[in-house]
């Protein structure tokens, strides 16, 4: 039976049970920012089970695309793991319960085949179940009538389910399909779960688990306000047991790469045994490819971080396959399109949205390729040096080189090792990755503070507490100057034109953070008046502020005004509430999956880089600057809440990825659901405030990272005056309405080149003629034309002299000389034609004869320069006396 009739079969029978049919959510798992990909047909429902929202209908069927990668290294050695997947669910909230949810699995999975059923041979089948769940065993003997012997109780590890994370959970009950005796030992599923293949999972969704280590160890934090059911049924196994096939690789969805894998690389499956490695390669890439495909689908970009990275992981693994099975061109071309060919019957978007998807997935294996070019030479040498020193790991230092400076990935070398029969040090490597980031993040803070010395600011903390920090409440205050260094430690008095760093009580000066720069403004002493050039935190609690004295001095102990620039402030929380509203838009445009990957904003100016590949249209450009002057137009309210961090990932609060927070963070709402990012900036109180967002410049700024930026507020209006004033500029110059411009410089551009042609044909035309002219009047010297000239007009001098060579009758030996006045000498050029270096001339002997001249070329045609700007008309005596030689 073919997928796609599982598919449909399963939908049906559930539909006719009551179900309502809901599509398939995307990929990335957007809800939850825990989770990076869906990976279980329930995850879209996990509020309906939380009671967080009320479900639409109280039974759903689904068939979900799911991917898990905790258990990639599986892949193609056992016959039932899968990176993606596509599980069929059936699910019940607050309806029906365990007794339902059994019947109607047994019922379709052992229905007949011409009934509707999946026609699986009833006597085969074994179900586990939670260890003290009678309820469940109890329905299976009498219900059911599965005598007791193929019903095993099992622990927490395999049937208490959970998504892994925090959430809903509960026991479950497993079902499995004998094989039979090639496909193992007899005994049940826990004797060999490779002969007895779990193909349905029975979740009776009670409780609510909170964090834990792994599968078994988390605390179950409270019941789930109503009994629920949850399944999953694997389509893939499904379709091995009903196709007859050993494993997921070999169904009909998936067969056809790896058919198409082993063709181009010349291997014949299965030739020996199914555990061969190359069989392995052939199934790994069979997975790989189809699973980067549904993965780039739904609008993910290969990255290094999250979901780009379990991307660019999938797609270097497979390509490496194939490198491996012997594939030395690029793989990708041949396999991605059989892949759209396999789904895309079920998922016809794939085909139309191809382009795209194939831009991504080649452009990630030219890439690959170079870092694999230079990583794999560097590697091996590694290898064999460790093996002949009797060695049997690589070292922290030489893995952590190779990731460094040749950007080679970890995971890769491990593996490559591993077929060497190597170890890395991964401690020692995870040792030096961690060095190295706190260095540059010392060095960072360094460069920043202008004073490496953090202990001085410590002892500032220790002395006097945590600088009272009022960036949100005030713009000016009166503060006491704790403390004042400059590069060479503690001063105490500062003069004008000095540059320190001064510590104060408290402050009303933000400190650079979270993309925003630091406030500008003034410090104003009893005897002296200084400028704010730097804010920044040296150490957390404290804020340092660089200083250049104006006039006066300013001292330690002085009582000071420390006021911020209000123009300044203004145009920052513009900018910063600008930046979120940018982000919003751009994710609103391209999907949930654009998500900034860093960013910085100052008064005016704006830049969000984000995860991308390949450019913004520019349909795409202007649309996201209208959705973010719309969202400004609609003067949404600005809200900053603080709350605990996980109520805030609750509330879909976007966190940047790798960024670590409080326990407590601070939430910025622009018009509800429309922006809500954690983030310590200052903001508008209303969107309107922004005033007005222009874009200025969309660029890539390394692979798959794109950079926006615009301008806000007046700076914004000042851009688009400083693009109209172009516009009048260019409509006066060209006399022409602005409507009408861009057609009058088309016009003009068509006209300047046809103008460049006409003069280029003049210019052959006038050359030729002096050429016929040259000829025409060419010596006889010793039984040779020789023509010379010497050009002022900007003529080309090599183009006359050809013309001319090449205009001497075909029997008559010729040379010509063409000479340009440069600085007190000349530029020659000097040709002969064929009849004359059949008589032994040279051009480039000609040049090197002259008086002063040197240069070179061929018998035909030579340049260099001479002494001198002597006539050429009559033959030099140095050329004539070669050629009476010749
Ligand atoms: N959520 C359950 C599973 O994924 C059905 O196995």
């Amino acid at each position: 039976m073919r997928t796609a009739e599982i598919k449909r079969r399963f939908l049906d029978h559930f539909e006719r049970l009551g179900h309502t049919v809901v599509p398939s959510a995307p990929l990335p798992a957007v809800e939850d920012p825990n989770l990076l990909f869906v990976n279980a047909g329930m995850v879209p429902f996990v509020p309906y089970f939380l009671g967080q929202r009320a479900p639409g209908a109280a039974r759903v069927a689904s068939v979900q695309k799911c991917v898990r990668t905790p258990d990639i290294d599986e892949v193609g050695k056992t016959s039932r793991h899968g990176t993606f997947f596509q599980m069929n669910g059936n699910f019940a909230f607050g309806d029906y319960f365990k007794d339902q949810a059994i019947r109607y699995a047994w019922e379709l999975a052992t229905g007949g085949v011409r009934a509707g059923g999946l026609g699986l041979d009833p006597e085969r089948i074994w179900v586990s179940v939670y260890l003290d769940d009678d309820e469940a065993i109890d329905l299976w003997q009498r219900q059911i009538g599965l005598p007791a012997a193929r019903i095993v109780r099992r622990g927490k590890a395999d049937n208490y389910w959970s998504m892994g994370i925090p959430g809903p959970c509960g026991p479950c009950s497993e079902l499995f399909y004998d094989r039979g005796g090639a496909y193992g030992r007899p005994g049940g599923p826990d004797i060999d779960e490779e002969r007895y293949l779990e193909f349905w999972n029975l979740v009776f969704m009670q409780y609510e688990r909170g964090p834990g280590s792994d599968k078994e160890n988390y605390p179950i934090v409270g019941r789930l306000p109503a009994r629920n059911i949850d399944t999953g049924m694997g389509l893939e196994r499904m379709a091995v047991l009903l196709q007859g096939v050993d494993n997921l690789y070999e169904i009909d969805e998936v067969s056809p790469i790896l058919a198409r894998a082993a063709e181009l690389t010349r291997k014949r499956y299965r030739a020996h045994g199914t555990s061969h490695p190359d069989d392995v390669r052939l199934r790994v890439v069979a997975d790989h490819v189809r699973a980067a495909l549904m993965i780039i689908a739904d609008g993910v970009t290969p990255g290094n971080e999250g979901r780009g990275y379990v991307l660019r992981r999938i797609l270097r693994r497979a390509i490496r396959a194939m490198r491996l099975l012997g594939r030395a061109d690029p793989a990708l071309p041949e396999l991605l399109p059989i892949a759209r060919d396999c789904m895309a019957p079920s998922y016809p978007e794939i085909a139309a949205d191809f382009g795209r998807i194939s831009d991504q997935a080649y452009g990630e294996e030219e890439t690959f390729r170079a870092t694999l070019r230079t990583g794999t030479a560097i590697l091996d040498t590694a290898i064999t040096a460790t093996r002949r020193s009797g060695g049997s790991r690589l070292s922290g230092q030489q893995v952590f080189q190779l990731h460094d400076t040749y950007g080679f990935p970890v995971d890769l070398t491990m593996e490559i090792a591993a077929e060497h029969g190597l170890a890395v040090d991964e401690a020692g490597f995870r040792a030096l990755m961690a060095d190295q980031q706190a260095r540059a993040k010392a060095d960072a803070q360094a460069r920043k503070t202008g004073h490496a010395d953090r202990s001085a600011y410590r002892a500032v903390l220790d002395a006097h507490g945590a600088t009272e920090w009022l960036a949100y409440q005030r713009l000016e205050t009166e503060s006491r100057v704790l403390a004042m260094y400059d590069a060479d430690g503690p001063v105490t008095v500062a003069v004008a034109g000095a540059v320190v760093t001064a510590v104060l009580d408290r402050t009303p000066f933000y400190a650079e953070s979270g993309g925003q720069a630091s406030d500008a403004g003034t410090i104003t002493g009893p005897d002296g008046r200084a400028e704010v050039i730097d804010v920044q935190r040296p150490v957390k609690g404290l804020v340092a502020h660089t200083l250049r004295i104006l006039d006066g001095t300013l001292a330690a102990d002085d009582t000071v005004q420390a006021a911020v620039d209000p123009d300044w402030r203004i145009g920052a929380r513009q900018a910063h509430s600008g930046t979120h509203v940018v982000h919003a838009a751009l994710r609103h445009v391209l999907g949930p999956t654009a998500s900034q990957s860093g960013s910085f904003n100052r008064p005016g100016y704006l830049r969000l880089d984000f995860g991308w590949r390949g450019g913004l249209s520019a349909q795409a450009r202007s649309e996201v600057e209208d959705i973010a002057n719309q969202a400004v137009r609609a003067d949404f309210p600005v809200t900053v809440e603080l709350m605990p961090l996980a109520a805030a990932r609750q509330a879909g609060a976007l966190a940047l990825f790798g960024e670590t927070y409080d326990d407590v963070v601070r939430v910025v709402e622009i018009g509800g659901d429309f922006s809500r990012e954690l983030c310590g900036g200052t903001h508008v109180d209303r969107s309107a405030q922004i005033a007005a967002i222009a874009v200025t410049s969309e660029s890539s700024v390394g692979a798959g990272q794109r950079r926006i930026e615009a301008v806000t507020g007046i700076e914004a209006f000042r851009y688009l005056a400083r693009e109209r004033d172009l516009v009048t500029q260019l409509a006066e110059q060209l006399k022409a309405p602005r409507e009408e411009l861009a057609d009058k410089v088309h016009a003009l551009i068509g006209r300047a080149k046809a103008a460049e042609r006409r003069a280029e044909r003049l210019q052959r035309q006038l050359l030729r003629a002096e050429a016929v002219r040259l000829v025409d009047g060419a010596a006889e010297v010793a039984g040779f034309a020789y023509a010379g000239t010497t050009v002022t007009d900007g003529a080309d001098p090599r183009q006359l002299a050809e013309l001319v060579r090449d205009s001497f009758p075909a029997d008559r030996p010729g040379v010509v000389t063409v000479a340009v006045p440069a600085g007190t000498g000349s530029r020659v050029v000097i040709a002969a034609n064929p009849a004359a270096v059949a008589r032994g001339v040279s051009a480039a002997d000609l040049i090197k004869n002259l008086p002063g001249g040197r240069g070179g070329g061929s018998a035909a045609l030579a340049q260099g320069t001479r002494q001198g700007q002597g006539d050429l008309t009559t033959v030099p005596p140095a050329i004539g006396a070669l050629l009476a030689d010749a």
